[in-house]
């Protein structure tokens, strides 16, 4: 999804929250809160969206920074933000910024791009800069995990046909939204793909209300290329597993990362 696909006021911000009922790979809470727990805080949450997590974290006691670069989808964060116990809603901030190019002033015992953040990142210059920034941004021993999916291989000629999927929620109105990804173009040269969704509301009669269409953007990265930008942007105890049970890397699974910035970090 190129940042473009949340960046505007729509459909596609307003039911991000009831589309996303499931997440690929399992709890991704559950994990990352157990790595937090482990790390101390504070967290840092890049391409926060929504604060799906990170809202969850704060009530749990964590100081949690949320990081984005769509104001529409920090609105929908910091408007749940606001319904927390005023103790909770203390020990959470979000900030409008890009993860290739942003400071802070905390390091971090964990920072986090899950539910294929990452992916957004269109080139391997994107890549690099925000892995150096979530560098940056923790302190040494402190982890980053990253979630990517796992490309199956025949999804990804010019000419593969993807199966239809559909994506159906209720928004807080009570009207049904439905999000149809179609016509995936993919540049296996750049290792990006390209996918036009169209969002329809209907209400509880049929009578369609609003419709709005966005394009979806992404880099597939293979699970050694993934390995090799981690070593190069300087991370060590480098973990892959293929969901959030810990089970080991899987072929078309998910790929989930955990590095280290290294104890001795000098930059
Ligand atoms: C699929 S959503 C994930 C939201 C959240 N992490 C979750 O798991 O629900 C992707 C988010 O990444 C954000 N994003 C895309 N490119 C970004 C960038 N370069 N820097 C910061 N945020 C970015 C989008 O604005 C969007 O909110």
């Amino acid at each position: 999804m190129s940042a473009e696909f949340y960046e505007r006021p729509g459909l596609n911000v307003e039911s991000y929250d009831a589309l996303l009922s499931t997440v690929p790979g399992g709890d991704d809470l559950a994990f990352i809160r157990g790595l937090a727990s482990e790390t101390g805080g504070p967290l840092l949450e890049l391409a926060c969206g929504t604060g799906r997590l990170a809202i969850p974290l704060a009530e749990a006691g964590f100081e949690v920074v949320g990081l984005d670069r769509s104001g529409p989808m920090l609105d929908v964060a910091r408007a749940k933000a606001a319904e927390l116990s005023p103790p909770a809603g203390k020990r959470i901030r979000f900030v409008e910024g890009d993860m290739t190019d942003f400071d802070l002033p905390e390091r971090f015992g964990l920072a986090f791009a899950v539910f294929r953040g990452f992916m957004l990142l269109l080139d391997v210059d994107a890549q690099m800069a925000a892995l150096a920034a979530a560098r940056r941004h923790l302190r040494p021993g402190g982890l980053l995990v990253l979630d990517l999916f796992d490309p199956r291989l025949d999804l990804l000629p010019p000419d593969a046909v993807m199966p239809e999927r559909v994506l159906t929620g209720r928004l807080p109105s009570g009207s049904i939204v439905e999000a149809r990804p179609h016509d995936r173009r993919t540049d296996p040269v750049r290792q990006v793909f390209a996918e036009p969704w169209v969002f329809v509301e209907r209400d509880a009669a049929g009578t369609i209300l609003r419709e709005d269409h966005e394009t979806l953007t992404m880099r597939w990265t293979y699970r050694y290329e993934m390995r090799h930008l981690l070593t190069l942007a300087g991370f060590e105890d480098l973990r892959e597993q293929g969901d959030y049970a810990g089970g080991p890397p899987a072929y078309a699974g998910e790929q989930i990362w955990v590095a280290r910035r290294p104890e001795e970090d000098a930059r």
